[in-house]
């Protein structure tokens, strides 16, 4: 008489327990995916809104210890999300500018020897006092902010 011996596999069949863990598991992975991608697309896609609603949001800004900015000097900050600059003129007045060219957005700066604010993309001058454009091919001045100088503080403001 002969035994017969079935073969038993050592391994367990899986459980439904383990599939559903796996599958938690694999999911889960996929999200991390999907954020690590699409995470930048959202940060492209939103930021020039959240720029604006910043920029638009924003009617002052005080500038701290602006007061003791030498004559013809200049010191850059933001106004909202936007380069803006104070300009301290010879004379003593103050002025504040938006920094952002209106031709195609570089960055000015402010010239203190040719007494001007220049754009070195393309060569665009401003007027240093009024922000009107002067020369080059920016179609519209800078914009314009308000100064007030009160108690050593100066704040800047929508004009
Ligand atoms: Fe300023 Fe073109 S961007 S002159």
């Amino acid at each position: 008489m002969s035994e017969i011996h079935s073969m038993e596999s050592h391994e367990a069949p899986e459980s439904p327990a383990r599939r559903s863990f796996i599958q938690i598991g694999l999911g889960a992975v996929g999200l991390g995916y999907a954020g690590i991608i699409g995470y930048p697309i959202y940060q492209y896609l939103s930021t020039p809104a959240q720029k604006a609603a910043a920029a638009g949001n924003v009617t002052s800004a005080t500038l701290d210890g602006a007061d003791k900015l030498p004559a013809k000097s200049v010191m850059m900050f933001k106004f909202g999300s936007e380069p803006a600059m104070l300009i301290h003129h010879a004379d003593g007045s103050w002025v504040a500018l938006g920094a952002v060219c209106s031709h195609l957005g570089c960055t000015v700066s402010f010239e203190a020897d040719q007494n001007r604010i220049f754009c070195a993309c393309h060569g665009g001058v401003y007027d240093p006092k009024t922000g009107d454009t002067v020369s080059g091919p920016p179609p519209k001045g800078l914009k314009k902010f308000k100064v007030e100088v009160t108690d050593g503080r100066i704040t800047v403001s929508k004009a």
